[in-house]
């Protein structure tokens, strides 16, 4: 459970105030989505609740700090990148919350691997993993940025690098329904 004194609202505003220089129209909802799928996914699991919640926020941060153009293969390029840039910023913001030396360090540890999906395997990981995959394919609360082209290639990309890895029978329920809708409406 989150203590009483993680002041969620104002932990979201200032990263959103962060994400306002990410990914154009597309940091902002995709994070709220990956916050609201990973409380879905927490629903049914036990852990760190508190840790993978703040991760969800943070993941993407380092956009907001990474030169692309926002394209596939722009955002392709910027992919470690933003995992390194945003580790170093999310191990400035956690200082601020309630949380203990082990906490933050793990949430770091997490912005810094959350895409390299070959090597994710503890449970904190395969849950932001999923969260996150699930945040991009939300067509209810996210609009996809990609055009033409790019969109079949992340569609394909999603289909064959990230739905085989979804490991919680909660996940691979949500990736299913919100796989359809999004394939649906493209
Ligand atoms: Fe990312
Ligand atoms: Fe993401």
């Amino acid at each position: 459970m989150e203590p009483k004194d993680f002041d969620e609202k104002k932990f979201r505003d200032r990263v959103i105030g962060i994400l306002e220089s990410g990914r154009p129209e597309w940091d902002i909802p995709h994070t709220l989505a990956t916050v609201y799928w990973i409380k879905e996914l927490m629903a049914g699991e036990s852990g760190d609740e508190l840790v993978l919640v703040c991760a969800a926020y943070l993941h993407d941060i380092g956009y907001s700090l990474v030169e692309f153009t926002n394209d596939w293969d722009g955002i392709h390029q910027a992919k470690s990148d933003h995992m390194a840039k945003g580790a170093v910023m999310a191990g400035e913001l956690v200082k601020d919350l309630p949380l203990s030396q082990g906490q933050q360090k793990e949430i770091v540890r997490l912005v810094a691997i959350h895409d390299k999906l070959e090597i994710l395997s503890t449970k904190n990981e395969i849950l932001l993993f999923e969260a996150d995959s699930l945040g991009q394919i939300d067509i209810e609360r996210v609009k996809s940025t990609f055009k033409g082209k790019d969109r079949e290639k992340f569609l394909d990309s999603f289909q064959k690098r990230r739905i085989p890895r979804f490991r919680t029978e909660a996940g691979k329920r949500f990736v299913v329904s919100l796989w359809l809708r999004a394939k649906e409406n493209c």
